[in-house]
């Protein structure tokens, strides 16, 4: 029995779901089955995060490299997505869940970008936790994008050497306004991060489990904060420090 302690909860858990292709392999399935699984776990860890109380979740649904893949896979995705915020949208309301995407969003299919903006709009005003959903996302991408974004507001603003701060650059990022993630859970077995949150990830705590996302449960991530909330994170100082205040 794994037992997590309200006070060191993370504020704010990313997840790679990983591993849908290989769990339809291993059951005999083709890969589009193994994605239909994956959103069951989807389900199940969106409704624990709620319940233990945390205030942000982001998923690792579908990358900027993810387009690469056969055209079949790409579109049962994106009605896989689509499906699930249609369904989901009734009880993302009475759980004050509010949807909130990162990612190139602009190259999702118009339907899917409908019931993204649908949602998104019914679930602004909630407040019981932020679920951030990376779509066609990419770490390297959002980091250039900002760079962009800043030369072209210098042009109309007094930006200079010195306004560029971490935190200025933070603002510019996708994930303004989101705190840096706590926990970063990766399924599957594999220890990469894919091109995902680099610089987020900074000073993450990183776990990374070998199940696979369709087999992923609620005793799984209870396990995984556990196992968080017994780390000392001391962001480069020493333990001695670290009690001092
Ligand atoms: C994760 O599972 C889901 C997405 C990347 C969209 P995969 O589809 O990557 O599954 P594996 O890695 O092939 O097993
Ligand atoms: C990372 O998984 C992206 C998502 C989980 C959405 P991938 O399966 O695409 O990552 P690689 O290709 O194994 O690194
Ligand atoms: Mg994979």
């Amino acid at each position: 029995m794994h037992r997590i302690t309200r006070e060191k909860l993370p504020h704010h858990i990313a997840v790679i779901m990983d591993g849908n292709g290989r769990w339809a392999k291993k059951n005999l399935l083709n890969r589009i089955m193994g994605h239909k699984k994956g959103a069951e776990s989807v389900h199940l860890v969106v409704k624990t995060c709620r319940e233990l109380g945390i205030q942000y979740l982001t998923l690792y649904a579908f990358s900027i490299e993810n387009w690469q893949r056969p055209k079949n896979e790409i579109r049962a995705l994106s009605s896989l997505l689509e499906e699930y915020l249609r369904l989901e949208l009734q009880e993302m309301k009475e759980t004050g869940i509010k949807l909130i995407t990162i990612g190139d969003t602009d190259r999702l299919p118009k339907t899917v970008r409908d019931a993204l903006s649908d949602a998104i709009e019914e679930t602004s005003e909630n407040s019981g936790m932020v679920l951030n959903l990376a779509l066609s996302y990419g770490g390297r991408d959002e980091i250039v994008d900002a760079v962009k974004r800043i030369l072209r507001d210098s042009k109309s603003t007094d930006i200079d050497e010195n306004t560029i701060t971490k935190d200025f650059f933070s603002n510019y990022l996708h994930t303004a306004n989101i705190p840096d993630p706590d926990l970063l859970i990766r399924t599957s077995g594999e220890y990469r991060l894919s091109n995902f949150l680099l610089w987020q990830l900074a000073y993450t705590e990183l776990y990374f489990i070998d199940v696979l996302w369709p087999d992923f449960s609620r005793d799984d991530l209870i396990k995984a904060i556990t196992d968080y909330q017994q780390r000392e994170r001391r962001f480069g100082l020493i333990s001695d420090q670290l009690s001092e205040n």
